[in-house]
């Protein structure tokens, strides 16, 4: 089976108490697959927005709530390698880090890195380095739409944009440390640069994630030229 690199939102992985139902579903499905090689990056979810938050409050600026976000992925990434039982014991702190041990091992599991995007440019970022054509996306929508689906009833559901497109819808909801974007606006220019497919979908349905990861059909959003 083939390479994959999968960002997994924080939102699904740990809403406010981590969900063992999904890590358990999630991983299992992965080693099922049995995939040659794969990357997982995992997000921050609830943890990460009550520290920023909370930062914000006290008068933090953007640099150090990022890196609050940045330790509450990697707490995440955690959970995410005990779910998978990884031997993997070091959660890597950059691409290259995560890029060499998938030279010597079959998968990686990682956070975030430095201030400034979230993981999903990490994500971006690791399939670039590794040479890996497309990226798994799983968020707790089913797909990118017109307006947040959360607030906005006419909201629409994309069903394929191109990576300008993308880049212009992201960076409209962009509000700092913590946004609530589809996907941070940085990862979708290195998804232009190197023509790397995204693939978005929710984290709820698991026979479509596997859809998804086979090349078949699936229900969310693609993104790319
Ligand atoms: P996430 O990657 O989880 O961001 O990182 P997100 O997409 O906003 O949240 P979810 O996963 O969909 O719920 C959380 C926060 O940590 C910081 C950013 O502030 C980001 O919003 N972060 C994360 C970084 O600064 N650098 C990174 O590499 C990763």
């Amino acid at each position: 089976m083939k390479k994959f690199i999968i960002s997994v939102g924080g939102s699904i992985v740990n809403p406010g108490t981590p969900d063992i139902q999904f890590l358990n579903s999630f991983s299992r499905l992965i080693l099922d697959l049995n995939p040659s090689q794969f990357g997982i990056v995992v997000g921050g979810g609830k943890p990460a927005r009550i520290y920023v938050e909370t930062m914000r409050k006290l008068g933090s600026e953007n640099f150090s709530m990022d890196n609050a976000g940045i330790l509450a992925t990697r707490m995440n990434a955690l959970l995410m390698l005990s779910a998978l039982k990884s031997e993997q014991k070091l959660i890597p702190e950059t691409v290259e880090q995560a890029h060499h041990l998938l030279k010597t091992q079959k998968s990686v599991v990682m956070g975030g890195t430095v201030p400034g995007h979230t993981t999903d440019t990490v994500s971006m970022l690791l399939a670039e380095i590794s040479g890996i054509e497309t990226v798994i996306n799983i968020t707790s929508v089913d797909g990118v739409y017109t307006m947040d689906p959360a607030k906005y009833r006419d909201a629409e559901k994309i069903e394929k944009l191109s990576y300008k497109e993308a880049f212009e819808l992201s960076l409209a909801s962009y509000t700092g440390a913590a946004s609530n974007q589809f996907m941070d606006s940085v990862s979708l220019l290195i998804g232009m640069r190197s023509g790397i497919k995204i693939k978005i979908m929710s984290g709820s349905d698991m026979e479509n994630i596997k859809s998804a990861l086979e090349g078949k059909k699936f229900n969310g959003t693609v993104i790319g030229d």
